[in-house]
């Protein structure tokens, strides 16, 4: 039995209600679900917190339903800002910009910055604009799980943890957002997503790419964006990152086979591979890949498999976003064959 109310896409308006009482609505975004909350009630902050198990010094992303309310949720709005959000909003891109002060610091984590997106999801846009008000949202995962990117997954973490849950059927993207930090002196990318580095370099020139994207942090390094140093989008399985050939990858797990063993590929490796798989997508497809990455990793555990090698994406356009979360869901174990 479900604890949790699902609404429907005619019933924005309760899930507004719930929001304007301080309650925790799950709502569809085109990137991934979000744990959302009115940005401006500590207590209703403090509980998207608790729902997820989430440590309170990771900061929240504000979601606006129109470009003009971004004045209330940041205190300056440099001319980049300007530019991406006539590129970009509403879409998958976040950035982080000086706060203003009536923002709490629970959502800011005590940061003197806050991170804002305006999402191009129909229902997440009229809950928004409906609520009245603007809506903190983490992703619907609990603490250390792959982000939820279909209602089934929210159900399975969030059941009984929020007052209701907006039905979005599947999301887009797949992935979360891209993040990018505006207030240093040049722009920098902090977590890529779906919109994509080279895009964005087109409309506001260079950006420096956060070490933590692509390596492993080192001990006692501070992370521009504290999401960066948890084990993050983790199966409870092992997965490793195999780089080498078509040929290679499927030699390698072919030759590794017994129970328990499987393969996260390429739907070209899908036929001559001779142990359970589960498939990314094409090889040249990087986007049908983020859609799919997220379910494929649920479904790696719900399979029974406790160790997975894995393709190993390439690190241009999305599939840059592919790499940084496949790296994390690895623990960035990385087999070289070639
Ligand atoms: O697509 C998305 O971004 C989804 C949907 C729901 O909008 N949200 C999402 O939120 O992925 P979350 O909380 O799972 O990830 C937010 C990331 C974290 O890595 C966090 O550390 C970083 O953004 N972040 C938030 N505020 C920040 C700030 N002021 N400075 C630097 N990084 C920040
Ligand atoms: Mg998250």
């Amino acid at each position: 039995m479900m604890k949790t109310k699902i609404l429907n896409q005619n019933e924005v308006a309760k899930a507004a209600e719930i929001i304007r009482g301080g309650g925790l609505v799950v709502m569809p975004t085109e990137t991934v679900y979000g744990l959302g909350a009115d940005a401006f009630n500590p207590e209703a902050i403090a509980n998207i917190f608790k729902a997820k198990g989430r440590p309170m010094d990771n900061p929240l992303i504000v979601h606006i339903g129109k470009i003009e309310d971004l004045k209330r949720v940041v205190s300056e709005i440099p001319e980049t800002a300007l530019k991406l959000a006539s590129a970009f909003w509403p879409g998958p891109l976040t950035m982080v910009l000086p706060k203003a002060e009536e923002i709490p610091v629970q959502v800011s984590a005590g940061l003197s910055t806050v991170a804002v997106r305006y999402p191009a999801h129909p229902l997440a846009e009229t809950l928004i604009l409906l609520s009245g008000t603007q809506i903190a949202a983490p992703s619907a995962n609990l603490s250390g799980s792959p982000s939820p990117t279909k209602l089934e997954h929210v159900i399975a973490d969030m059941d009984g943890r929020v007052d209701a849950i907006l039905d979005g059927g599947e999301c887009e993207v797949g992935l979360e957002s891209t993040v990018i930090s505006l207030v240093g002196d040049k722009p920098r990318l902090l977590r890529p997503g779906g919109v994509t580095v080279e895009e964005m370099e087109k409309v506001i020139g260079e950006i420096e790419i956060d070490p933590a994207v692509t390596d492993k942090m080192k001990e006692g390094q501070t992370a521009a964006s504290p999401g960066m140093k948890y084990k993050h989008y983790a199966p409870k399985a092992k997965v490793v990152i195999v780089k080498g050939t078509d040929e290679q990858y499927v030699h390698y797990v072919n030759s590794k086979k017994a129970k328990g063993v499987g393969a996260i590929c390429y739907d070209e490796d899908a036929p001559k591979l001779h142990v359970p798989f589960f498939s990314l997508g094409p090889k040249a497809d990087s986007t049908a890949q983020a859609r799919n990455l997220f379910s494929v990793l649920r479904s790696v555990d719900d399979a029974g498999i406790t160790l997975a090698y894995a393709r190993c994406p390439k690190i241009d356009g999305v599939g840059l976003a592919v790499y940084n979360r496949l790296i994390r869901a690895a623990g960035f174990e990385v087999m070289a064959l070639a």
